[in-house]
């Protein structure tokens, strides 16, 4: 293995921003990490370290002065199976949307809402991925993670990951402290379809669908996202730049008399989840582009890069976005993205 100087980020990064990394490497297992943690030390690498996998989160806003570790550990093994699941693994460094279709085409039920969502499976935990009324953790059986400061693996179950929307412990309180190199997935034998989300049913409709199945649903979800997200090998882009913000009922009645056209979900837990794509549009964002920075004309939750924006210009285009929704409707917007 090798560790690279100064190279750019720029094909790394879904955003496809031009940023250097100070060190870069590639492991393809955990004796690869190890060595190049040792070699880290051995040539004085200051600075920190930083996992990386499609890099389709993350918003480089400068350059990164430390080690990157690109995870590209691969195998997909089947563990064992019993009456209702069958327990999968995978390496962090297989393709999110690959792994979904081998899943599919064994009949495997469980991930096909989460077609098409860019990255690799270990990053899925990080912000618990979820699309069209599923997330990661409903089919989330445990995961092994290599810790950079006691250079051990250690094994996580779901209740050790305290997942959340778009969250989980390696995102908050163990943030760069693990490299997650595997993760265990406990898939349904006999789907249980999860069609609630709207646009599901519709699309199903319109693919003329007579009898349900998980194929069916993950080609609705891939026909959906096509039609609204940009793609980043066209637009650069992470995804949804900013989570969908939850207020209390009575905060959301006070709004929807202000504001009567505004969406809302309800939460399990008594509060109500607004669309932060909505406010956005609201505050005539839709569409917006400086430079090479945008948003995007589709989907005013996800900021672009038409070409040579610099992370910085695409920070500053959310902040902006974020003062202008905080001034209209008193909600403040956090960013999905990582930003570095
Ligand atoms: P990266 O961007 O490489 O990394 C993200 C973060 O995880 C970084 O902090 C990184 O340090 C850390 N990390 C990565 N791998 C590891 C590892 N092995 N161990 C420890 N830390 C690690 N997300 C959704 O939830 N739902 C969606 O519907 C969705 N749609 C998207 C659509 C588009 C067009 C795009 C571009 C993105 C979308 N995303 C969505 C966001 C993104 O796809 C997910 O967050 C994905 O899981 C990121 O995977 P990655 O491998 O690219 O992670
Ligand atoms: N909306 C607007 N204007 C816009 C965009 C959205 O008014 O420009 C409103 C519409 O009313 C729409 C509602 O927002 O009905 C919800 O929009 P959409 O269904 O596109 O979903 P979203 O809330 O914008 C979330 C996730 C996506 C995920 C989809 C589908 C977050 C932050 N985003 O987007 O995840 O794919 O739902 O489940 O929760 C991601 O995390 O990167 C991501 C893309």
């Amino acid at each position: 293995m090798q560790i690279q100087e100064n190279i750019s980020f720029r094909r790394y990064n879904t955003f496809g921003i031009d940023a250097k990394a100070r060190y870069f490497s590639v492991f393809k297992d955990i004796d690869e990490l190890e060595e190049l943690i040792g070699q880290g030390t051995r040539i004085k690498i200051q600075g920190t370290r930083l996992v990386l996998g499609g890099g389709s989160n993350i918003l480089f806003t400068k350059d990164y002065d430390g080690l990157v570790l690109k995870n590209e550990i691969t195998g997909i093994d089947e563990l064992h199976e019993d009456n209702e699941y069958v327990y999968v693994k995978a390496g962090a460094g297989e393709n999110w949307h690959q792994f979904v279709l081998y899943c599919i085409s064994r009949n495997w039920a469980g991930v096909e809402n989460l077609s098409l969502i860019p990255g690799n499976v270990g990053a899925s935990p990080m912000q618990n991925i979820g699309a069209y009324g599923v997330e990661l953790q409903e089919v989330f059986y445990s995961l092994e993670a290599f810790s950079l400061q006691e250079k051990k693996v250690f094994s996580f179950s779901r209740n050790d990951c305290e997942f959340g929307y778009r969250n989980s412990i390696f995102k908050e309180r163990y943030k760069d402290q693990f490299v997650i190199t595997s993760v265990i997935f406990r898939l349904k034998k006999k789907p249980g379809f999860h069609t609630n989300y709207g646009a599901i049913n519709e699309e199903l409709e319109k693919m003329g669908v007579k009898e349900l199945s998980i194929q069916a649903i993950s080609q609705a979800v891939i026909n959906i996202r096509s039609s609204k997200l940009p793609d980043p090998k066209e637009i650069g882009n992470a995804g949804s730049f900013f989570k969908n913000p939850s207020v209390s009922k009575d905060r959301f009645e006070e709004l929807k008399t202000k504001f009567p056209a505004i969406v809302g979900y309800n939460n399990s837990d008594g509060t109500i989840k607004l669309a932060a794509g909505w406010l956005i549009e609201q505050c005539g964002w839709k569409g917006y582009r400086s430079g090479d920075a945008g948003c995007h004309a589709k989907q005013a939750l996800v900021l672009v890069n038409y070409g040579n924006a610099t992370g910085q210009q695409v920070y500053d285009l959310s902040e902006k976005i974020l003062s202008s929704v905080q001034e209209k409707f008193g909600v403040r917007l956090e960013r999905e993205v990582n930003i570095i």
